[in-house]
């Protein structure tokens, strides 16, 4: 075991922290007021090599691996948690899909450019009628001739209405759901794609969420992404590893709140007193248990070895302690820590979800125990 990071993943970190703090803080909070999404975030964070951070130089990627990219969502979420979650699904989801099963043409059209920053991301997974039980999708594909009819609606897409690329889950036979299950990359502009409500939402309120709806929406059958009836299970092994970005952007976001609290201290001279120093620690000995689970599986990642499992783990513990910390952060802040002047109402507003999507911690839980069982049977 070895607990030391590379000079290359210090340089990284080091640059994130001072693009995120020249370029990202003075607009978080009219960012997050007026739920604006600024696509020059990602322009840069492209720009800089970091819209593909674990994919080979070949295809337009970075040549790292995964834990340099959990960094750098986290240092990316311990100043704006929106621009955490958009990289994320950005890589983590939708380039991974394509990455992992695509074409060679595919990955020509759209890995490269999603790599080096020029499209962004997007995973539509969840409807109205399967959220959780994400086998329940009734969003169908038809096949006609050399391509596919899309119809129905998906729910709650990150990235969505910005996005240029989008992985669609739709079942091809409505007797036998996640058996018929199939993957699709739909392109923003394909005829029959329309975007729907854009969510007002508690927290990462300057990333989109949005409802797309498809009618009649012909893809290619060229841009059917993986086999047929494969669908479902691209759709879990996506998300196995798109835990490990939440895990990364709650971990930012308890450094974040324990940041704006020291702030607070400083800026107010508030008395250091048994209680602060108690809830310092406490809190700093949660995020740094935090980051090493996350750091873990995407290790685990990077070598090629199973990690849902840790994904899992790492996912639940650390959305559970930003939740906490953020909260411990405002008490602590007092009347101040409900002001937006403070951060930290900002940050706890943002933690909440990471407790819900890509898997609530609910079904975290299953995942986990399914997993320890199937290792112990
Ligand atoms: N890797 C590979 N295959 C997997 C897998 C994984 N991690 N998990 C399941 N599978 C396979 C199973 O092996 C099984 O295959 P066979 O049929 O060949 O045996 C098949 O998939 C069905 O698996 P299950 O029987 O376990 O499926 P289930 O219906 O019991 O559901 C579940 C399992 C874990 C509850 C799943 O529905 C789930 O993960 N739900 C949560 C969905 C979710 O996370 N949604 C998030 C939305 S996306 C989002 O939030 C993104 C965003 O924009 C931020």
């Amino acid at each position: 075991m070895q607990f030391s990071y590379t000079q290359d993943q210090q340089d990284i970190r080091a640059k994130v922290r001072e693009f995120a703090l020249t370029k990202m803080e003075p607009t978080s909070e009219e960012r997050d007021e007026f739920e604006r999404f600024d696509r020059d975030i990602f322009d840069s964070i492209g720009e800089f090599g970091w819209s593909g951070i674990p994919w080979p130089q070949g295809l337009g990627g970075g040549g790292s691996d995964f834990l340099t990219y959990a960094m750098v969502i986290e240092e990316l979420s311990r100043v704006c948690a929106s621009t955490g979650v958009m990289l994320s699904v950005h890589t983590s989801l939708a380039s991974w899909a394509i990455h992992t099963y695509g074409t060679d043409a595919q990955k020509q059209t759209y890995l490269f450019p999603m790599a080096q920053g020029k499209k962004l991301g997007a995973y539509c997974l969840t409807e109205s009628e399967s959220g959780s039980d994400a086998g329940a999708m009734r969003t169908t594909a038809t096949k006609e001739g050399d391509a596919y009819l899309l119809n129905g609606s998906k729910l709650f897409v990150t990235n969505g209405g910005e996005a240029e690329v989008y992985i669609v889950f739709a079942i091809t036979d409505a007797q036998n759901k996640s058996k018929s299950c199939t993957a699709f990359i739909v392109e923003k502009g394909m005829q029959g794609l329309i975007f729907g409500t854009k969510e007002n939402k508690l927290g990462i309120r300057s990333s989109t969420t949005m409802e797309l709806r498809f009618e009649d929406c012909r893809v290619p059958a060229d841009n059917r992404l993986g086999p047929e009836g494969e669908g479902f299970r691209i759709a879990m092994r996506s998300l196995d590893g798109g835990r490990i970005g939440i895990a990364a952007q709650a971990t930012g976001i308890g450094q974040g709140a324990l940041d704006a609290l020291v702030a607070y201290q400083e800026q107010y001279g508030v008395r250091r007193s048994e209680l602060f120093d108690a809830s310092f620690s406490e809190m700093a000995t949660h995020i740094e248990g935090a980051r090493l689970l996350t750091y873990q599986a995407a290790w685990r990642k990077s070598k090629g070895l199973s990690y849902g499992k840790q994904a899992a783990i790492a996912k639940l513990f650390a959305s559970d302690m930003a939740v906490k910390v953020c909260l411990r952060a405002v008490q602590l802040c007092g009347v101040w820590g409900c002001l937006k002047e403070s951060k930290v109402e900002r940050y706890l507003r943002d933690a909440k979800v990471t407790q819900i999507y890509e898997g609530t911690n609910e079904i975290q839980r299953i995942v986990i125990s399914r997993l320890l069982l199937s290792e112990t049977t």
